[in-house]
């Protein structure tokens, strides 16, 4: 084996791109030495992967750490036939006009974020608005009340996304008390739809309603069922879209001239964030688990093996996204959109259309209602974890009126 990474290292959290484009060119198969899993960093070779669902299976979870093997499997950790049945049940909470509806009241929240900061002429984007906004977004899809729960809920995100990656360390009694917390709060709230459908009424056709009246060949999702996916959810699509927001104004600061041309033509927003995820994948990877023994380049891995594939680094790859570690809002949209930011084949993610919306909706209405900002201290990246994006992200601009 010739190259090396540490997902842990300040070398690759500080400039994951430079890795990437090492690892393609003299390790495309990486075995970890510290970890014992194995990383796949080129786009043709994930894309092969992904395909083939028999032999990279995703029942250990998506995670480094393997999932209980006792606990059922719920739609990103199932496999087919199981996976496609559970996706029937829910899809219909991600269907395309749900999702353009959502639009307005985004907007207000977005600006209402934006109101709350404006007159002082300063904030901490990450904290201020890209926490709140899909945490808010999240809450409705689970109807889940917001105002009164998210504290609690962002201190649960924040465990179970910094869990995600282990550490070493064992977590301490205090985050596992708060991790059974956050199970014991789903639970009534999942009883009553439960509850709700029993009795044949309809139980609401937010996802938790849903899942409540879905049936998988005749039987009800059981109620632990319903759990582990809101507790997904919860992470899934809350703290990589917050980092979605967090990059986009990130990178825009960084390149004052593609900010400029934004601005100056706003028809270019798909483009630039679908640059923004191609450049900076809110989540660098996610793992699969070998069924039988297969060859990943010079290794001959084991079954049962963690296989990261590198969302980030297919990104980032020459063979499909040409000159691929500048930033250029101005890339053909259909070729950008061969980014795997959000995975690929079975499990893509359902949440991208919602995901791309928000940013959309707050890249309109911040960069309107801002017209310049500059930064005001330095940002702090998220600790080190499979996911990529910021804690605080300070910025500095002149004061404006709230306008609700
Ligand atoms: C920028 C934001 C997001 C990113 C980068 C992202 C990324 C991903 C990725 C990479 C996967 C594939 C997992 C795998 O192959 O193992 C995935 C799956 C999934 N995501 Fe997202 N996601 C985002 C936002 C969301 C949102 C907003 C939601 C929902 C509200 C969501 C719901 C899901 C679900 C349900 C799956 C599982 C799909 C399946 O297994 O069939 N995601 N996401």
């Amino acid at each position: 084996m010739s190259g090396d990474y540490d997902f842990h290292s300040d070398e690759f959290q500080s400039a994951p791109g430079a890795t990437f484009t090492r690892m393609q060119q003299e390790c495309p198969f990486h075995k970890s030495q510290q970890y014992g899993w194995y990383s796949v960093f080129r786009f043709d070779d994930i894309a092969d992967i992904v395909r083939d669902n028999d032999t990279f299976s995703a029942r250990f979870g998506p995670g480094p750490a393997y999932a209980d093997p006792d606990a059922a499997p719920v739609l990103v950790s199932a496999d087919p036939p199981l996976h496609g049945k559970q996706k029937a049940a829910i899809i219909p909470a991600f269907n395309a006009q749900l999702i353009r509806d959502m639009e307005e009241p985004i907007r207000r929240f977005v600006n209402q974020c934006i109101d709350s900061v404006i007159e002082s002429g300063e904030c901490d984007v990450v904290q201020d608005i890209a926490v709140p906004l899909p945490l808010w977004v999240i809450c409705e899809l689970l109807d889940i009340d917001f105002e009164t729960n998210k504290v609690q809920l962002r201190e649960w995100i924040e465990i179970l996304a910094g869990s995600v990656f282990p550490t070493g360390e064992a977590m301490e009694a205090e985050r596992i008390q708060k991790v059974m917390d956050l199970q014991a709060f789903f639970d009534p709230h999942i009883a009553a739809k439960v509850a709700k459908d029993e009795a044949g009424e309809d139980a609401g056709a937010d996802l938790i309603g849903l899942l409540a009246k879905g049936r998988v060949e005749g039987e009800r999702i059981g109620n632990a069922e319903i759990k582990s996916f809101a507790q997904f959810l919860l992470v899934a699509g809350s703290a990589t879209t917050t980092n979605l927001i967090g990059n986009f104004v990130k990178l825009m600061l960084a390149h004052p001239e593609q900010q400029a041309k934004l601005r100056s033509n706003p028809s270019l927003m798909d483009q630039a964030i679908e640059e923004v995820l191609r450049f900076d994948a809110p989540v660098h990877g996610l793992f699969r688990t070998n069924n039988e023994e297969v060859r990943l380049g010079e290794h001959t891995v084991p079954p049962d093996s963690k296989i990261c594939l590198m969302w980030g680094s297919a990104n980032r790859d020459p063979a499909v996204f040409d000159d691929p570690n500048t930033f250029n809002i101005e890339r053909d949209l259909q070729t950008l959109r061969k980014n795997m930011t959000f995975g690929q084949g079975l499990h893509k993610c359902l949440g991208a259309p919602l995901a791309r919306l928000e940013c959309k909706v707050f890249a309109e209405e911040f960069l309107r209602r801002i017209p310049t900002f500059e930064a005001n201290g330095e940002p702090v990246s998220y600790p080190y974890s499979t996911l990529n994006g910021l804690d605080n992200l300070p910025i500095r601009f002149p004061p404006g009126s709230p306008e609700q």
